[in-house]
């Protein structure tokens, strides 16, 4: 596979075998398999996950990262995007990381000549992070499929909602969305999420994502963690399986109370431990060549 930018482009086959090679790099079986392989991590908006647990995936399997900081770059002396990327290719490396905020930015840069890997883009695709949020819940019930899960918060900016939703459905999940007016979307299927407490098998929570607003949020913070806000009240009313999710960075007080972060239902640290080993599994299938 040249470039993974988008699950859309992935059939469900596929998106198992991706999987799969992650539970065998939890094994250790392809530790230093891309022994000495040069890949640049390019993140033009902040990240502390995807970036570090890249980073991470990225020595776990031998490669030597170049890790890029946009104050530092010609990009302060009005270097275009393009050029910035068609310079990394012309270094002659294995591939590229990137994020960027504009919704398919790789699509005028697609034709370069290495290996590209979607990091996020705008509030288009998120594909790291849905492979670990699928991982984290195939580990926990061994199926996609019949499984109900609400995503709760500001699904209009979201990318983790929207990559999710699509490949979720896919894959045989019942797929509910919850959360203020404001950040509602047309064709998802809403729920009251205090129902969505009491009937979903998996609550995944999301941060209100100002830096992607035109307009001030009209909800308070105070009524929003009143109406949308997981306390231990509504974790008791969960069902007994029932787990939750959230991408991060969260917001304590907000979405998610703080005793709520790290309780027993919480599966938060584990999505982001899922993360290192679905990305191992995302650089195999590109610059390792692995069949998925
Ligand atoms: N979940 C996620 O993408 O986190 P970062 O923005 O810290 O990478």
């Amino acid at each position: 596979m040249k470039d993974l930018l988008t699950l859309k482009e992935l059939s469900v086959d596929e998106i198992q075998s991706i999987l799969d090679l992650a539970l065998d790099c939890e094994k250790g079986k392809y530790d230093n398999f891309l022994k000495d392989e040069i890949i640049a991590n390019c993140f033009f908006e902040p990240s502390t996950r995807t970036q570090y647990s890249f980073n991470t995936a990225e020595l776990r399997l031998g490669m030597k990262p170049l890790s890029f900081n946009p104050a530092g770059s010609s990009l302060n002396k009005g270097e275009s995007f393009y050029d910035t990327i068609k310079t990394f290719e012309s270094f002659g490396i294995s591939g590229i990381v990137i994020r960027d905020v504009h919704d398919r930015y790789y699509e005028d840069i697609r034709h370069l000549d290495f290996h590209i890997l979607n990091a996020g883009d705008g509030a288009g695709d998120h594909p790291s992070q849905s492979l670990l949020d699928l991982l984290t819940i195939r580990k926990e019930y061994g199926k996609f499929e019949g499984l109900k899960i609400a995503i709760v918060g500001d699904i209009s900016h979201s990318r983790v909602a929207h990559t999710n939703i699509e490949v979720m459905e896919r894959l045989g999940m019942e797929c509910f969305v919850s959360g203020p007016e404001e950040y509602r979307e047309e064709g998802y299927n809403f729920i009251d999420f205090d129902k969505a407490v009491e009937e979903m098998d998996i609550i995944m929570l999301l941060r209100v994502q100002h830096e992607r607003h035109k307009e001030k949020m009209k909800t308070s913070l105070e009524d929003y963690n009143r109406d949308y806000g997981l306390n231990m009240d509504r974790v008791n009313k969960m069902k007994d399986h029932a787990i939750i999710m959230h991408p991060a960075p969260f917001n304590r007080g907000v979405e998610i109370n703080d005793d709520v972060v790290e309780c027993d239902k919480s599966r938060i640290f584990t999505q982001i431990t899922n993360g290192v080993l679905v990305r191992m599994a995302m650089l195999l299938v590109t610059v390792g060549g692995v069949k998925c």
